[in-house]
This record gives C-alpha cells, sequence and structure tokens, in this order.
C-alpha cells in the first residue's frame, strides 16, 4: 500500500548540501519504493510550497533528480513529473532572459539568463528513457533544476544583480510595470 506522500523540510542557501554535486541515482534504485517515495515526495513538496521545480538537493538528498511542472500559460502545460539522472543540451545559441526565484532562496526574485531551447534526456521512477525539447519557460524551470544537481543556483547564473528584488517590491513595481507595457 502507497504511504501518502511527505511534506520535505527545503534546505535554504546556506545548508552546504545545496552546493554540493549530486550523485547518479543508483540502477538498482529504478522501479523500487524507495525512488517512488521519494519521487511522490518531491512532487507533493514542491506543490505545497507553491514552486514550478524542486531538486532532490534541495531537500538534502544528493541525488540526480528532480521534480517540476509547467503551468499552461504561455505554452503547453506539463503536469508534475519527475526526471531521473538527466542531462540537458542547449538547442540553438538563442538565449532568453527572464524572472526566477528559489523555494531555497525564499523571498527574491532576479533576471537570469537561459538558453531558450533545451534537449532533455533522463529516466522515469521505472527506469524509462525520457527525451524531450523544451522551450521557453519549460526550457528555464529544466535548466534551474539541472543545476541544483551540480552546486548552482539561480544568483550564480545572474549577470548582474542590479534586478535582484524581494518578492513584494518586485509584484508592485516590476509585475506592475510589465502588466501596464503588455
Ligand atoms: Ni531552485
Amino acid at each position: 500500500m502507497d504511504a501518502q506522500p511527505q511534506l520535505l523540510r527545503v534546505i535554504r542557501l546556506g545548508h552546504p548540501a545545496l552546493r554540493e554535486v549530486a550523485e547518479p541515482v543508483p540502477e538498482a534504485w529504478f522501479g523500487s519504493g524507495r525512488l517512488h517515495n521519494l519521487a511522490e515526495d518531491l512532487k507533493h513538496t514542491m506543490i505545497k510550497e507553491e514552486g514550478v521545480g524542486l531538486a532532490a538537493p534541495q531537500v538534502a538528498e544528493g541525488f540526480r533528480l528532480f521534480a517540476y511542472w509547467v503551468p499552461g500559460e504561455d505554452g503547453p502545460e506539463v503536469s508534475p513529473t519527475v526526471i531521473v539522472n538527466p542531462e540537458i543540451k542547449p538547442v540553438g545559441e538563442e538565449i532568453e532572459e527572464g524572472w526566477e526565484g528559489c523555494l531555497s532562496i525564499p523571498g527574491l526574485r532576479g533576471v537570469v539568463p537561459r538558453y531558450r531551447r533545451i534537449k532533455l534526456k533522463g529516466r522515469d521512477i521505472e527506469g524509462d528513457v525520457v527525451s524531450l525539447t523544451a522551450n521557453g519557460f519549460h526550457a528555464r524551470v529544466v535548466q534551474h533544476e539541472f543545476d541544483h544537481l551540480d552546486g548552482i543556483v539561480f544568483l550564480d547564473r545572474m549577470t548582474s544583480m542590479e534586478s535582484l528584488a524581494f518578492e513584494p517590491e518586485w509584484e508592485r513595481y516590476i509585475l506592475s510595470e510589465t502588466a501596464e507595457e503588455a
């Protein structure tokens, strides 16, 4: 019988586990209850904490997997998914700037350049190969989560700290401005 998913504690910047390079998920874990439970807990915690992604290192599990989802606002919706042992490759050279936040860096937003289009290859929790091309926000979320597996956070990817903003100020001064321009 499946256990109820657990709400995991999300570690914050300053916790050393956030800066470590995660280990590949061992072959023997595919199809196991251990991997199934970790995947379910990651998805559950991501949704409860109102994030669009959560990587295992953010719950101090040093393995290469992450959960994410994409609300279908400016592209196709992706329901909560877990990708194990991912590899990513840019498709083309196009870079796009966009706003990011992180459950491990609560309350802050900043502009981060990312590849506009990427190819993602990995496995699902049963070990089956997953391969897809992601664009725009979908590609951004995957690159952000993938970085967590290498101990990298979005602040490291910012080319300038000038855009860095607290959420309430971001909502008040930046969101409202872009909404007026749209
Ligand atoms: Ni993050």
